[in-house]
C-alpha cells in the first residue's frame, strides 16, 4: 500500500458564478479550449503526486453533473471525491474538513490545499510550494506583487490612502492550511465575523497567526467575468 501523505487537494466549485451573468450553468462548468474549466483545474491536481485524494466541492444540485464530468474526463477518478459545497466559500472549505473528519483522515498535521475551481493556470510549482509551506508553517497564501498602485477610498468618492506599492500583493489561490487548525480558528469566530471574513487566510491573520507567502504567477487568473473567458482562451493556445 502507498504511504499516506496526509495532504488533500480541495477544489472549490461550490459557487454559482453570479458575476459571469445569466448563463445556464455555473462558470466552473463552462468550457475553455473545449474542456470544462473545472476539469482543467482537476487535471493539474490529480497529476500532482503530493495528494492522497482530491476533493471537489460542488453545489448540491450540480453534484451528479460534476461526478459525470469526472467520469468522462479524469482517468484517475478513484482518487477524486465529490462533496456538497456550502453557503459561502469558507463554509465550502469547512465541508471539506468535515468530510476528512468523518472519514477519520483528519489529524493535527493534515494539510488541505484549497484552490478556486476557476483558476485553471495553477502550476506544479505553485502546488508544490503550497504543500511545503503549509506543512512547515501551518498556513500559506499564493500572491503576486501588486503591479498597479492600490488606491483606497472608504467613501468611494475621494481617496483615503495610497499604500506603498512595494509592500502590496494581490491574492490568488491556492491557499493552504493545517486543516484542524483552520477549523479551530474558524469556529472561534462570531457569526458576524464569519460574515465579514470572506478570505480564509484573513481568518488566520486577524487571529494573529502567521500566513506565509508563496509566489504565484501573473497568468494564474481567476475567471470571474465574460472577459476573463476570452483571456483564458488566449492563454491556453
Ligand atoms: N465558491 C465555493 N463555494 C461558495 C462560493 C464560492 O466553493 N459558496 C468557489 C467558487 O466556485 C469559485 C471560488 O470559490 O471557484 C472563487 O469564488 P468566486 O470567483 O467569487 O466564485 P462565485 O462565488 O461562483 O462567483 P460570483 O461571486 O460571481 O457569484
Amino acid at each position: 500500500m502507498e504511504e499516506r501523505k496526509n495532504v488533500y487537494g480541495v477544489v472549490l466549485a461550490g459557487g454559482v458564478g453570479a458575476r459571469m451573468g445569466n448563463v445556464e450553468k455555473p462558470k466552473q462548468f463552462m468550457e475553455v479550449a473545449g474542456k470544462p474549466i473545472l476539469i482543467l483545474v482537476l487535471e493539474k491536481f490529480v497529476i500532482h503526486p503530493g495528494f492522497d485524494k482530491v476533493l471537489v466541492l460542488s453545489p448540491k444540485q450540480w453534484m451528479r453533473y460534476t461526478e459525470d464530468l469526472i467520469r468522462k474526463y479524469i482517468p484517475q477518478k478513484d482518487n477524486v471525491a465529490v462533496i456538497e459545497g456550502g453557503s459561502t466559500r469558507n463554509e465550502t472549505i469547512m465541508n471539506s474538513i468535515r468530510y476528512l473528519e468523518q472519514e477519520q483522515l483528519l489529524d493535527e498535521e493534515t494539510v488541505i490545499v484549497t484552490h478556486d475551481s476557476v483558476r485553471p493556470f495553477v502550476t506544479h510549482r505553485i502546488i508544490e510550494e503550497n504543500i511545503m509551506a503549509a506543512q512547515e508553517y501551518g498556513a500559506c497564501d499564493t500572491v503576486i506583487p501588486a503591479t498597479d498602485t492600490i488606491v483606497q477610498s472608504v467613501s468611494h468618492e475621494v481617496i483615503s490612502d495610497i499604500p506603498d506599492r512595494s509592500i502590496m500583493y494581490q491574492g490568488q489561490t491556492p491557499q493552504s492550511f493545517k486543516a484542524k487548525k483552520l477549523k479551530r480558528v474558524y469556529e472561534s469566530l462570531t457569526a458576524e465575523e464569519k460574515e465579514i471574513l470572506t478570505d480564509a487566510c484573513k481568518i488566520f491573520v486577524i487571529k494573529g497567526e502567521d500566513v506565509r507567502l508563496v509566489q504565484g504567477e501573473v497568468y494564474n487568473i481567476k475567471i470571474t467575468y465574460p472577459y476573463d473567458l476570452k483571456v483564458a482562451e488566449s492563454l491556453i493556445c
